[in-house]
């Protein structure tokens, strides 16, 4: 038996044994992502985690994924293989949301009148400050749903921390977007972004998509709304992973498509024709942090009785960040 078979082996003794669940993003590499007992979108996994019962979850991820377990189960012991931490999510920090509500309020918005949003790639912190202000919590397959209620409210959004899905879902419902220190309109924005960005998202451009028009003529362009609003304006079809996934799987059987996301998700489409829309391999390094070997690892020492890589969040920031995050889940 070689190591990958020999581990999945032991893996799979440990989760029979121990009251565990292994949780698993679409992203994850796929020995790990093939180990999950939930695997989904960030909302899904969000959602179908805080139902489940086992005493610990075992989440594959980045760090926010699994600390939003915590913040909505706190009764939980949630453990992460990897402590990866996603690029974006750590673009912005308490000092950061701050300052964008004093840019804001520099530009002639009362602190009154804004009402933030943070997409769910943030950490608990940054989640705990939205909560205060009376925000909430997004992720890429509610977005539009949680800016059209929020907008009811009459307020200015203030979007953290991905302009690119904060311009794309403005671009979409015909509003004014502005990004904090590159725009000067603030003032007249309704949805005001914060200049964070997935590196990984930002890989695909214009070209990719010209080329794959040019060398298959009817090929469709999907695309993550993580991607420059250059992208997205000339794609088929903008949707969270979730919503590629079934829209790839509803396609005929012989219609091409180049999927503009993370690689090893696209990867395990590609019996649907289907193509990755850039040339260089977009990975997301953090996700792929993750690997067999760490899982194992976890697992054992729960096993052996004291855990490693437990996530904590202190009461005041999970309180909070556990009201951003219910707000956004009672939509
Ligand atoms: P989803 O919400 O689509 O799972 O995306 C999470 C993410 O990190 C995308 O880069
Ligand atoms: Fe974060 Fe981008 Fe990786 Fe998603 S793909 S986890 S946004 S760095």
């Amino acid at each position: 038996m070689d190591r990958t078979e020999e581990l999945k082996a032991k893996i799979r003794a440990l989760k029979e044994k121990l009251s565990v669940t292994v949780v698993a993003h679409f992203y994850q590499r796929d020995e790990v992502f093939e180990m999950g007992d939930i695997t989904g979108d960030s909302l899904e996994l969000a959602r179908r985690t805080q139902a489940d019962d086992s005493e610990f979850v075992v989440f594959c991820g980045v760090g926010f994924m699994g600390e939003s377990v915590k913040v909505l189960s706190p009764e939980k012991r949630v453990v992460m293989p990897k402590i990866a931490c996603c690029a974006m999510a750590r673009m912005i920090d308490s000092l950061y949301f701050d300052e964008s509500v004093q840019a804001m309020e520099a530009a002639g918005i009362p602190k009154a009148e804004i009402l933030p949003i943070t997409y769910i790639n943030s950490s608990a912190a940054v989640k705990a400050k939205v909560g205060q202000m009376g925000g909430m919590v997004c992720t890429s397959s509610n977005a539009k749903k949680i800016i059209e209620t929020a907008l009811k409210e009459g307020k200015k959004i203030l979007f953290v921390p991905d302009r690119c899905l904060g311009q794309n879902i403005a671009n979409m419902m015909g509003l004014a977007s502005a990004v904090i220190g590159i725009d000067e309109n603030l003032g007249e924005a309704d949805i005001i972004c914060y200049d964070g960005f997935c590196s990984v998202h930002q890989l695909f451009t214009v070209d990719d998509i010209r080329f794959y028009r040019k060398k298959y003529p009817g090929i469709l362009i999907a695309v993550h709304p993580e991607c420059d609003p250059a992208i997205v304006s000339e794609a088929d079809f903008t949707g969270s992973t979730s919503q590629l996934i079934k829209y790839i799987a509803d396609l005929p059987e012989e219609q091409k498509v180049a999927v503009g996301t993370e690689f090893n998700l696209v990867n395990r489409l590609r019996s649907k024709n289907t193509y990755v829309l850039s040339s260089t391999k977009p990975e997301c390094p953090t996700m792929n942090e993750t690997t067999l070997e760490d899982l194992y690892a976890t697992l054992k020492a729960i096993d052996d009785g004291e855990p490693i890589n437990e996530i904590h969040v202190d009461d005041e920031t999970r309180v909070w960040a556990k009201t951003a995050l219910e707000r956004m889940m009672a939509l």
